[in-house]
């Protein structure tokens, strides 16, 4: 079967600095892959090669198409959803107005939507800049969701968030995980292991590990590529 996301010897150069230096990883079709690694490896800035939003050589097949050298407008349409890091919602425009901005298609899905973020059907006039950062992070989610893509990409969602909405929202992207691939970057490495069946770690611009979450229950190697003493 073709994988969701097939990437190879993918390069970025940002001001000089080289900042992704020949990543490879593979996304298989269906459930939750997790993107890991400490701050400021390259994790925002693979998703944003994958989106064409930043220039980049190397291999890169999305949904079994060759998309090198692709403006960012024809990826999406294969069918990518975005979340970006800091959740990036319209803060003077309502919650119903975000959604409506993010249709491309003649049939958005908000029945599934408002089954999954039934508090964005109560809050559909409130402002989102007046809501919980939690719930503006399921607005973002929302967002991409609602064309019903059959690939996500969601970066960071935790961050930031109280360890309560923390859970909340793992059980959300759990939901999500039904509906679509996702390709995760997250730090909480309970989230990781509640969520992800594949882990692929990033340090310094490379891949330094892929496997199953389950390997990162030793403190040692959580320690070794994520600078963190595993989670609890
Ligand atoms: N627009 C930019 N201008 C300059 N440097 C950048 C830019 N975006 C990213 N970088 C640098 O690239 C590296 C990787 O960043 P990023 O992909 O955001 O890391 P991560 O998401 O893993 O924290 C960092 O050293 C960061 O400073
Ligand atoms: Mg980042």
């Amino acid at each position: 079967m073709t994988s969701a996301i097939k990437v190879s010897n993918l390069h970025v150069t940002i001001e000089g600095s080289h900042v992704l230096q020949g990543v490879s990883l593979d996304v298989p079709n269906g459930g939750v892959t997790a993107l890991l690694g400490r701050n400021g490896v390259g994790k925002t800035t693979t998703l944003k090669a994958l989106l064409g939003l930043v220039p980049s050589t190397g291999d890169v097949a999305i949904m079994g198409r060759d998309v090198r050298g692709w403006p960012t407008h024809r990826i999406v349409n294969l069918g990518v959803g975005y979340v970006p890091e800091d959740r990036d919602v319209f803060a003077g425009l309502t919650v119903e107005e975000n959604l409506r901005l993010a249709e491309r298609s003649a049939a958005p899905r908000y029945d599934d939507v408002f089954s999954l973020f039934p508090e964005l059907r109560e809050r559909a006039r409130q402002r989102a800049g007046t809501l919980s950062g939690g719930q503006q992070q399921m607005v973002s989610i929302a967002r991409a969701m609602l064309n019903g893509w059959p690939l996500l990409l969601i970066d960071e969602p935790s961050k930031g968030l109280a360890p309560r909405l923390v859970s909340e929202l793992a059980e959300v992207l759990e939901r999500v995980a039904q509906l679509a691939t996702v390709l995760l970057v997250e730090q909480n490495l309970a989230v990781v292991k509640r969520l992800a069946q594949r882990v692929v770690v990033l340090d310094h611009g490379e891949v330094v590990h892929e496997g199953d979450p389950s390997e990162l229950d030793d403190p040692l190697v959580a320690r070794r590529f994520l600078g963190v003493a595993g989670a609890s």
